[in-house]
Order: C-alpha cells, then sequence, then structure tokens
C-alpha cells in the first residue's frame, strides 16, 4: 500500500501496534506533563494537533477547561476516544480532520501543542502561521518535533525516500534551529527550550509564545 496521498491509511494500518508500544522514557515524558501543567489552569482551552491515541491530552484534561484533539487517522482517534470514556474525562473532543477545518476559529485556543507530528507537514511556515491565528493573544505553542536533520542524514534522507516513494507518509527533514526561525517568523517568540530525556534520539521541547502580529498589532 502506499501512504504518499492518504498517509492516514499508514497510521490506521499501524494504530493497535503503536497504541501498544510503551513511553520510551517515562520520567522525561513525566517531568514534561509537569511542565505542561505550569502553563494549564482550569479556564483554558487545548488544542493537540496529530493527538494519535491522546495520551497527552488525557494527561492534561483534570487541568484545563476543554482540550481537542486532532488527527487524521480514524483508528488512533477510535482508541483514544476508548481511553477517555474509560477515564472520564467530558471535557475532551477527538476530531478527525485537518488543522486548516474551518470549525477551529481563529483566537480561540490558550494553548495549542504538538507532539512528534510538525515534520509530516508540508510546510512547517503554512502551519505556524495557523497556529499563531488559532492561539489567544499571549497564547503558547508548545511542541515537540523529529529533526531528523540534526541527527543522521543518512537515515534521515532514506526516510525521506521512503516518504517520496510512498511507503512511509511523507517527512519534512528539519532541523532545530530552522523551527527556531520559523516560529519566530510566524510571530513567535521561544520561551523555553528543553530536552528532557538523555536518550540520543531524544528532541527539544519547544514552548513559544504567540507575540504582537507582523504588523505589530495585537491579534
Ligand atoms: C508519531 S504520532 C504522535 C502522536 C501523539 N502526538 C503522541 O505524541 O503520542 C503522529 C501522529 O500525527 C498524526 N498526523 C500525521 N499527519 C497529520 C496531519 N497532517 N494532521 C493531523 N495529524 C496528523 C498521525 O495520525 C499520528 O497520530
Amino acid at each position: 500500500m502506499l501512504f504518499k496521498k492518504s498517509p492516514e491509511k499508514f497510521w490506521d494500518l499501524i494504530a493497535s501496534k503503536y497504541a501498544a508500544s510503551p513511553i520510551q522514557d517515562r520520567t522525561a515524558y513525566e517531568t514534561k506533563i509537569r511542565k505542561l501543567k505550569t502553563y494549564l489552569t482550569t479556564d483554558k482551552v487545548v488544542l493537540d494537533i496529530g493527538c494519535g491515541t491522546g495520551t497527552q491530552c488525557g494527561d492534561i484534561a483534570d487541568n484545563v477547561k476543554q482540550v481537542i484533539g486532532i488527527d487524521i487517522s480514524r483508528k488512533l482517534l477510535a482508541i483514544a476516544q476508548q481511553r477517555k470514556e474509560a477515564r472520564q474525562q467530558d471535557n475532551i473532543d477527538f476530531l478527525q480532520t485537518s488543522l486548516f477545518d474551518e470549525r477551529l476559529a481563529s483566537a480561540s485556543f490558550d494553548v495549542v501543542m504538538a507532539f512528534y507530528v510538525l515534520h509530516f507537514f508540508e510546510d512547517i511556515n503554512v502551519v505556524f502561521n495557523r497556529v499563531h491565528d488559532l492561539l489567544k493573544p499571549d497564547g503558547f505553542f508548545i511542541s515537540e518535533t523529529v529533526c531528523l536533520a540534526d541527527k543522521n542524514k543518512i537515515t534521515g534522507k532514506l526516510l525521506r525516500f521512503a516518504g517520496h516513494l510512498g511507503l512511509l507518509p511523507r517527512m519534512n527533514l528539519l532541523t532545530t534551529q530552522q523551527l527556531e526561525q520559523a516560529l519566530q517568523n510566524s510571530g513567535f517568540s521561544i520561551v523555553e527550550k528543553i530536552k528532557f530525556s538523555h536518550r540520543p534520539d531524544s528532541e527539544f521541547t519547544l514552548i513559544a509564545k504567540k507575540m504582537k502580529d507582523k504588523c505589530g498589532l495585537s491579534k
């Protein structure tokens, strides 16, 4: 099966296996969730882009007013929904949709999260502009992204080639520096840059604050 035009089929295919795989560094993950919670209060509305099985949504839901998790995979979202129901977390809504869905209104989120998904978008500049638009003034964008170009260039090129052939979803070869620059170009200021895990394959968590828009006016 080729996934070039329909990456959701890849995620549907591996959904059960993905859901069963344990978090690789649980201590680092728990420290990250504690850090996330310092940006959250019970009046906040949060969007999780590429929420998968809803792990992070579930782990912050009790600290916020509402969480909306969006993803392209119907099967991953079905697992997320089951987990939400088991935890009786009525303030989470999962939508199988794109970041550009018009139901997601401008300036309606206090925090947007994106964990391990941004490298699957063709153009991160377009994504960051959209996130900027979705956030309320002074909102925060918290992301962790696979930056293959920072690490093993050969593996990165192979994965990108596999994406080009359609054997895997298409992936962008990003560096952390590119991400930081693109965030700044889209009107964000990076307030924290943290590596929670010491594992060699770990990524930075970037916490960026929405600044005034490019015309100098507060949105
Ligand atoms: C590596 S998983 C990460 C899942 C989750 N954020 C986590 O950290 O456990 C990548 C997720 O992004 C989703 N995804 C891929 N491309 C997407 C897109 N264009 N829009 C929304 N979700 C996407 C996949 O379906 C999958 O659930």
